[in-house]
């Protein structure tokens, strides 16, 4: 990821970025494109050493926090210990889920359905709530929540997957909302398949469903979404609040 290459920095100088799940995939990509474009960049993730390996390649003043976001109370020191060390905390990237199993509904267990939401929506719900006094209290913040296509259309198979990101848009348009006036804004993406590791956790057949919906006709790139969040993540995104933005290939038409 070192030597990221774009040709927008969008005026991260100066800025601090924390990026969950940022030891893989699209945060690890994020992570890369913030810090080129000069953000100081903290990579929370809960596999320490993957983290760990993604600071240390990022270099610069990239750090590691090793924290599970289903934790309010880890997610609250990580975000603690980040205010601590670089002064301030301009944005956060909330990237860190999971695709839970493919299952038709009447298999998926009581666990499964508490596994995924625990990450997926739980996990948002937490590093949102605990970025929100810092930010508001100096007065500018970004928040971009990563959901999926699938919180709006549903997917089958994947009905814990689905609600969990169709909660991640809801609960940031009440964000959104909550924090006007203050300098915070809050947005979520609704990504279509990107072609990350997650994929390893879902069946073929659901993966050839989703690509088959995409008029694009193909999986997306974890570069083509980090260039979407670095904007919203950014000053220049600033008439934008409590919205979701598509990066789904055309498959979204609302
Ligand atoms: P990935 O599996 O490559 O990366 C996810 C990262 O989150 C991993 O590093 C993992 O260790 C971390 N993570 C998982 N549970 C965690 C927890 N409890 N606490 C802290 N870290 C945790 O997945 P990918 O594809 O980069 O996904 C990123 C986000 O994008 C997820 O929210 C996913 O649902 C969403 N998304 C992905 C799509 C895709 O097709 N890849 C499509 C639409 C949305």
């Amino acid at each position: 990821m070192a030597g990221f290459e774009t040709t927008s920095s969008y005026g991260f100088a100066g800025r601090v970025a924390l990026v969950t799940g940022g030891a893989s995939g699209i945060g690890r990509t994020v992570a890369a494109r913030l810090a080129a474009s000069g953000a100081d960049v903290a990579v929370l993730d809960r596999d320490a050493g993957a983290a760990r390996a993604v600071a240390d390649e990022l270099g610069g003043n990239a750090t590691a926090v090793a924290a599970d976001v289903t934790s309010s109370q880890e997610v609250n020191a990580a975000v603690a210990s980040v205010e601590e060390t670089f002064g301030r905390l301009d944005a956060l990237v909330c990237c860190a889920g999971i695709g839970g199993d493919s299952l038709h509904t009447a298999d998926v267990s009581d666990a499964e359905w508490r596994r995924v939401f625990a990450v997926n929506c739980d996990g948002v719900f937490y590093c949102n709530r605990a970025v929100v006094p810092g930010m508001v209290e100096r007065g500018y913040g970004r928040i971009v929540n990563v959901a999926s296509i699938a919180g709006k259309e549903g997917n089958p198979m994947a009905a814990a997957y689905s609600a969990s990101k169709a909660a991640v848009i809801g609960m940031t348009k009440a964000i959104g909302k909550d924090l006007a006036g203050t300098g915070v804004l809050a947005n979520s993406i609704a990504p279509a398949v990107i072609e990350t590791p997650i994929l390893e956790q879902l069946s073929q057949e659901h993966i050839d469903y989703m690509v088959s919906r995409i008029p694009l006709g193909r999986l997306g790139r974890p570069e083509e979404v980090a260039a979407l969040i670095a904007f919203l993540a950014s000053e220049e995104c600033s008439f934008a609040t409590g919205a979701c933005f598509d990066i789904s290939g055309g498959r979204a038409t609302y």
